[in-house]
């Protein structure tokens, strides 16, 4: 067997063997295999696609190609969440507080931001005294105890993602399906938990573009979920716009914090209720997803989940009093209000757009060694379907260096687009799978 007959095959159109997909997985791994012949190979999948039991093959080979998280120490049905990537989404600092104040247990592995995603780790960076990194006892201990802990994703877990992402990152492979499926299922399998729930986000600032796509990614991940014996559950959201009105590390723990206060804005507040809704379901605690979403509700109606979040704050060595004080958590000086031009209905909100704009506040990072400004981003006046008149604040820049404040401002502006007649109601669950 050799790399290059295994790339003729998949140029043809043909379909690989569980040994030659080893063969390039675990050659690769091993720095066995070249950069060159794997980008050749994921360019040949990319136009000739994986057949779903090859995209099961290599999620498997993927999950077991470097350490694995065993969870079993912990009693109950531990329930981890993913989402595909958002702009302003902080659904897992309000989602996972909920469920785990619902008796269900979070060990949770989160991601650092990298392009104009952020990601939880630096969310949780931007309280004062939170640690990320925690050993493996301590992290297990500490679910044990209060029932949650988010931390970084250490050790030497899923290498093959690691590398397959970034070549697919400077190959122009990343957005194919059955690579999605595996890379993504692929770290939630090694990460241990019994049941996955998956926020797959559809539209402009998404990978899917379109509810097909959408649907079609999350049937493959809560197959290959189900093969693993793991209840995957998959709801597909809107991504058409930011979620919530702040974008950027701090601003977006102080927005998860009016959540779950009961307060802030509608459509982040819809979306973590029905994740930890799901959340509770998945875990057994709930008979149905309705009976889950009630018992959301109620958490926060009764301070529970902000009561966890408060615990898990201080577990891990934050300070648990942004909680009560959201100024604790503190925002960069150079602060620009973007005004409108026009008077009329916000109609659209590019989320990519604003998405760069909050990393070129310092929020966020182009390469992935940058350091982040935690303080930074960008907080939203105005959503879509709003009435803006000319002059009015669209939105608040924040940043450290007023250069970069500037150059984000100019692509907050580009990303608005106001016109005389309101768009439609954007339904913001689409579907769940
Ligand atoms: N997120 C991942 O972890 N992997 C992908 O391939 C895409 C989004």
């Amino acid at each position: 067997m050799n790399m290059e007959e295994i790339i003729r095959i998949k140029r043809e159109g043909g379909v690989l063997t569980p040994s030659e997909l080893k063969y390039f997985v675990r050659g690769y791994v091993a720095g066995e295999i070249p950069d060159y012949q794997v980008s050749a190979l994921l360019m040949a999948i990319y136009f000739q696609k994986l057949t779903d039991t090859e995209t099961a093959e290599l999620t498997n080979l993927m999950r077991y190609s470097g350490d694995t998280v065993d969870l079993r120490e912990i009693p109950g049905v531990k329930v981890d969440k993913h989402s595909t990537g958002g702009v302003g989404d902080k659904t897992t600092l309000i989602a996972a507080p909920i469920a785990a104040s619902a008796g269900i247990p979070v060990a949770k592995m989160s991601g650092r931001g990298l392009g104009f995603t952020g990601g939880t780790i630096d969310k949780l960076q931007s309280i004062p005294g939170f640690r990320t990194a925690l050993s493996p006892a301590e992290f297990i201990e500490q679910v044990k105890n209060i029932g949650i802990s988010i931390i970084g994703q250490s050790g030497n877990l899923t290498p093959a993602d690691k590398k397959l992402y970034a070549l697919r990152d400077v190959t122009a492979t990343v957005d194919d399906k059955s690579l999605i499926a595996a890379s993504i299922m692929s770290k939630k399998l090694a990460a241990g938990s019994d049941a996955v729930v998956l926020d797959v986000k559809c539209g402009k600032g998404a990978f899917m573009k379109t509810l097909e796509d959408a649907r079609t990614l999350s049937r493959l991940m809560v197959d290959i979920g189900a093969y693993a014996g793991k209840k995957t559950i998959a709801v597909i959201s809107d991504m058409n716009q930011p979620l919530g009105c702040a974008v950027g590390n701090a601003l977006e723990v102080r927005e998860a914090v009016e959540i779950l206060k009961g307060r802030g804005p509608s459509d982040i507040r819809e979306l973590s209720i029905k994740l930890a809704g799901i959340m509770i379901y998945a875990g057994k605690a709930a008979a149905s997803i309705d009976e889950g979403c009630e018992m959301a509700e109620s958490a926060i109606l009764s301070g529970a989940a902000l009561d966890k979040f408060r615990e898990l704050i201080k577990a891990q060595g934050g300070m648990p009093e942004v909680c009560d004080d959201t100024d604790l958590l503190a925002l960069s000086d150079k602060q620009i209000e973007v005004h409108s031009e026009f008077e009329g209905y916000v109609n659209e909100i590019d989320g990519e757009k604003v998405g760069l704009a909050s990393q070129h506040t310092g929020a966020g990072r182009v390469t992935k060694d940058d350091e982040v400004d935690h303080g930074a981003g960008i907080l939203l006046n105005k959503k879509v379907g709003d009435f803006v008149r000319r002059g009015e604040l669209l939105a608040t820049v924040f940043s450290s260096d007023l250069d970069k404040a500037e150059s984000a401002e100019r692509e907050v502006i580009k990303s608005y687009r106001i016109g005389d007649g309101k768009a439609g109601e954007m339904m913001l669950i689409k579907d769940i799978i």
